[in-house]
């Protein structure tokens, strides 16, 4: 039995569904062990994601916060776990310029909370227990702040400046796991990795919010001059990564996880268009870039984040399997083809949100 927290998040939702399933890239013994779910099921978490697996033996789910001290007591001592990985976490930069609390309370509270339990449940296990366990926590390369266009990617030896609320409490939570190495010998791993896309994406974040945009003909709304840079990967290269770092990685080490996909935000913009004028034309004829608008950019927003993936490549033979342009097909893929999904999650909190963060002064009129 292996512990997932926050499994009903975009990565999780899918580290759980291959982690189930038979495609796994590094054959290893906790390939075929249970898995628990522990999510508190915030406006980011869907068990509509999970829908297909909820009835699966292996697999089994509780909703409840990775700071509730008693409830992950007793779920390790009733779980028995071999890992745990961690993915729960409050992860939008805009929500945590909006107002930090809750990336404070379980970024750092809740990391440090479940870190206290799960040193206690490591205690009392037997040696060879010991040896066997892992806590795999699942980071960001936005610890390492921002790059200058002509700097080298981050390696793990970057040093660490994070620049908003939510990458400074994820830095936090970074500390405390590498903390509980030294101190406490918790045999931790920890992976930062560039952005994600791909399916079950939370259409908060910049390409599932332009494709729904697009489809809905609103705005498309790029903050600043568009020109910002990120590293993207397609989410099943990073569970593929996690998985493989579960397995083989060296204990105590961190491990950066990227495929070398730098793309301007425009660029991804125009392609996201270029792609559902292809698979899914407007009815006037008209292109879906002439729905871009450029509105006020994000506070500190970091301008370049590349990843150098070398150590996970070289020592443990990961490499991603997708392109961003293959990664990004089957993305609008997947989106044109669930769109019930959407509709599901895109509830009420949601709504709520795009006000705050769009609708309020109305930056981005079509
Ligand atoms: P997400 O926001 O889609 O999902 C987070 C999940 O955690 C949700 O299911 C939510 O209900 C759950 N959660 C939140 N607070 C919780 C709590 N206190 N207790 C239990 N569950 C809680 O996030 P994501 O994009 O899937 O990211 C997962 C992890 O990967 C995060 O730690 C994030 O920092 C990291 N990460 C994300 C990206 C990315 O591009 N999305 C890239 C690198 C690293
Ligand atoms: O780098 C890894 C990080 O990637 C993760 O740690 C975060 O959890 C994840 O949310 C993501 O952070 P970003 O801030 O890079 O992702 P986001 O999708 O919010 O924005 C990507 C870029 O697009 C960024 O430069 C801001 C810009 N953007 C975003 C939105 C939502 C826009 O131009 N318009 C938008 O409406």
């Amino acid at each position: 039995m292996i512990i997932v927290t926050g499994g009903a998040g975009f990565i999780g939702c899918n580290f759980i569904r291959d982690w189930l399933g038979e495609t796994f890239f590094v054959p290893d013994n906790r390939a075929q062990a249970g898995l628990l779910n522990l999510d508190k099921l915030t406006y980011a978490g869907n068990l509509k994601s999970l829908a297909d697996v909820e009835s699966n033996p292996q697999y089994r789910f509780v909703r409840g916060d990775i700071g509730d001290r008693a409830l992950v007591g007793r779920l390790l001592a009733e779980a028995k776990p071999t890992a745990i990985v961690n993915f729960a976490a409050e992860s939008h930069v805009d929500r945590s310029i909006a107002g930090a609390d809750e990336f404070i309370q379980t970024n750092i509270v809740g990391t440090f909370n479940l870190l206290e339990e799960v040193r206690g449940y490591f205690a009392q296990l037997s040696a060879d227990e010991k040896q066997a366990f892992r806590f795999l926590h699942v980071s960001t390369d936005e610890v390492y702040g921002s790059l200058g266009m002509h700097e080298a990617a981050f390696s793990e030896k970057r040093q660490y400046e994070p620049n908003s609320p939510y990458s400074a409490s994820k830095a936090a939570s970074d500390h405390l796991v590498r903390a509980y190495h030294h101190t406490y010998g918790l045999p931790t791993l920890t992976t930062n990795c560039s952005n994600n896309y791909g399916p079950y994406h939370f259409p908060e974040k910049l390409i599932p919010l332009m494709i729904q945009n697009a489809l809905q003909g609103k705005p498309l709304p790029v903050y600043g001059d568009g020109k910002n840079v990120r590293d993207w990967l397609y989410v099943a290269d990073h569970c593929s990564a996690i998985r493989a770092v579960l397995a083989n990685g060296r204990v105590g080490e961190t491990y950066n996880i990227g495929g070398r996909n730098e793309r301007t935000n425009m660029e991804v913009v125009n392609t996201v268009c270029a792609l559902l004028d292809e698979l899914r034309p407007r009815a006037d004829g008209k292109h879906y870039n002439s729905q871009i608008t450029f509105v006020k950019d994000r506070l500190g927003h970091d301008r370049r984040y590349a990843i150098d993936a070398t150590k996970l490549e070289t020592e443990l033979g990961w490499h991603a399997q997708e392109t961003f342009e293959t990664g990004i097909r089957k993305t609008i893929a997947w989106y044109l083809n669930n769109q019930d999904w959407v509709q599901s999650v895109a509830s009420g909190e949601y709504m709520k949100w795009l006000d705050v963060q769009y609708g309020a002064n109305d930056r981005s009129g079509l």
